[in-house]
């Protein structure tokens, strides 16, 4: 897959791209001398040990050891393919990806999702219209007996489409290339005698949007309550109903960082909170909540309140959110719960409520623990010792997921009362049986050497190449990474302004790109301005090794086959170069 995008391009995206900018967005950052510090996204902790470097274009964290540069981290943070980090990165700074001829297929992904996207906002439009504020638009009653008022038409692009076959055929031209494609992506099918009609025929319509705002699916409701009442896009190259969140552009775009989130089910529910000023409902497309979607929430916001029904099935499905969100709980995101009465959902309770009795809902919401030891405790008897065996049996496991501190030690406290082991160092002893190591995250430290600590500087500081003179007659030397100090000296004389983020690039996908990532992040305590002379140091010194090892070559020769003049004069002249003649 990768380099099919051409690398100029890759390095325009890298340059063009600061990476102090793209992390802020995303984690507030803190200056601190060189550096800008955070506490780490990708693992749980009280101080901030991720550290991002203006210079070097390049992040890492002492704590966990990620690392990388911006396209690094969006893989990781955003979980982003590459192409997908490319992609976005070019989205941000308005470039087209220019394919390199000859590798047609990452092309045809391209635009393919490109063209996609274009089709379905146009449809979109077309369902939009079909929507006319009058009394006679079936489409315009429903929404109005639902009491769907106009700005949330308008807002979530609400649209129709009409029972008739060909109507959107009618609408929207179609070539061969476009018919498929839409046959592909769900919006048509095709009859017995060929003629493609629309999926969605007599529903009313929801358009899903992406992070960026781009439509990228539909959801759609018939007007009765024949069954099935919703149907959905299918999955295609750009929907993906498992990461999908319904609302939360709409969200995001006037609330970067929501305070909350609330999830619902329905997308009634979100436009009829939206309605009454709750500005933090978003739902899932049909399906249960899934790892992505938990991962997305935390990313945007620290407080998630999940609302189900209050019946069996609506417990049930809260607790298998519970269970998958225990390992990202890190400390500071909380997740509670909601349920509400029977029959009801937040579209009718709040239509029948008002915000205000909704509010309170949400304020009082069972939090995780409450909701977690309920659950747990049902059925069981803790008066008998068999009772509270079984209690720690299953909640000892669960408790050990949470990644955060604090949750955990508050969820132990409360399982020792339960227990009837108040002291903590006691209950410890139930957690330490079978330990999983959770956080290894021990970095086995650098051996250092000559060659390694040049390298490493050389990477940090790519302006020192311009101090190594071209070496010759280096074939055949024995000395390990010299290959590799080399082409990077060639790369960086070549371009005296790369940064660190650029060079770890080049190698992306290489057997060494893990051994410069370590480089690249080695800590050398050396003062900024004597990096130089501490390389030149090194670098002298290596050069006496070269030396040595073409002495030893050349002595070796003169005793076995004897020397020519050339090499006579050059012995003689290492002889008195290392001597220090
Ligand atoms: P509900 O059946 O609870 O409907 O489905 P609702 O949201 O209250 O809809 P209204 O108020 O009757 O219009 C909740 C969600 O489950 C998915 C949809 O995403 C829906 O919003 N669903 C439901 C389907 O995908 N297919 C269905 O047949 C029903
Ligand atoms: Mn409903």
């Amino acid at each position: 897959m990768i380099g099919k995008i051409p690398k100029v391009f890759i390095d325009e995206l890298l340059i063009k791209t600061n990476i102090i900018d793209l992390i802020n967005s995303r984690i507030p950052l803190k200056k601190q001398g060189q550096n800008y510090h955070a506490k780490c996204p990708f693992h749980d902790e009280k101080t901030p040990s991720f550290t991002v470097n203006d210079k070097k274009q390049f992040y890492y964290c002492f704590g966990c050891n990620s690392h990388g540069n911006v396209i690094d981290f969006l893989m990781n943070y955003e979980h982003l393919t590459f192409i997908e980090s490319i992609e976005t990165l070019s989205i941000l700074n308005r470039l087209t990806i220019p394919y390199n001829i000859g590798y047609k297929k990452n092309e045809n992904e391209f635009n393919k999702r490109n063209e996609l996207y274009c089709l379905m906002k146009t449809i979109s439009d077309i369902y939009k219209k079909n929507i006319i504020n009058n009394n006679t638009n079936e489409a315009y009653l429903y929404l109005k007996r639902r009491g769907i008022n106009e700005k949330m038409i308008n807002d979530f692009s609400i649209g129709f489409a009409p029972k008739e076959w060909n109507n959107m055929s009618n609408k929207i031209i179609l070539n061969k290339k476009n018919k498929n494609t839409l046959i592909d992506s769900g919006i048509l099918l095709l009859n017995k005698q060929g003629y493609p009609y629309d999926r969605f025929r007599g529903r009313i319509i929801f358009p899903i949007k992406d992070n960026y705002g781009r439509i990228n699916g539909f959801g759609a409701r018939n007007l009765d309550n024949k069954k099935p009442k919703y149907i959905n896009s299918p999955e295609t190259i750009i929907f993906h109903k498992s990461r999908q969140l319904y609302g939360l552009y709409e969200i995001k775009k006037k609330y970067p960082k929501p305070n909350k989130l609330l999830i619902v089910e329905g997308y009634i529910d979100v436009i009829m909170l939206t309605q009454f000023k709750i500005n933090y409902a978003v739902a899932s497309l049909g399906t249960s909540i899934t790892s992505e979607h938990i991962q997305l929430l935390f990313r945007t916001t620290n407080n998630v309140i999940y609302c189900y029904d209050g019946d069996n099935s609506g417990k049930e499905a809260a607790w298998r959110t519970l269970k998958k969100s225990l390992p990202y709980i890190q400390d500071g995101k909380s997740i509670k719960f909601i349920f509400l009465p029977q029959n009801e959902d937040p579209d009718t309770i709040i239509r029948k409520e008002g915000k205000k009795a909704f509010e309170n809902r949400i304020n009082q919401a069972t939090d995780l623990s409450k909701f977690l030891f309920s659950k747990l405790l049902k059925n069981i008897n803790l008066s008998s010792i068999e009772g509270r065996s079984y209690l720690s049996a299953i909640a000892v496991p669960l408790i050990k997921l949470i990644p955060g501190e604090t949750m955990r030690i508050y969820l132990k406290q409360i399982l020792g009362h339960k227990l009837g082991i108040p002291d903590l160092n006691q209950l410890e002893k139930l957690f330490i049986k079978n330990k999983k190591k959770i956080e290894n995250y021990s970095i086995k430290p650098i051996k250092q050497n000559r060659m390694r600590i040049l390298i490493s500087l050389l990477i940090q500081n790519p302006y020192l190449a311009e101090n190594v003179p071209s070496i010759t007659k280096l074939n055949n030397l024995k000395i390990k990474g010299i290959t590799l100090f080399l082409a990077l000296i060639k790369i960086c004389k070549k371009n005296p302004k790369l940064n660190t983020g650029q060079i770890l690039e080049i190698y992306r996908n290489t057997d060494i790109i893990s051994v410069l990532y370590k480089l690249a992040k080695w800590d050398h305590m050396i003062i900024e301005k004597e990096t130089k002379n501490v390389f030149l140091d090194l670098l002298s010194g290596l050069y006496d090794k070269i030396l040595e090892l073409r002495q030893e070559l050349l002595i070796n020769k003169e005793r076995q086959k004897g020397l020519n003049n050339a090499e006579k004069n050059e012995l003689w002249s290492i002889n008195k170069k290392l001597a220090g003649i």
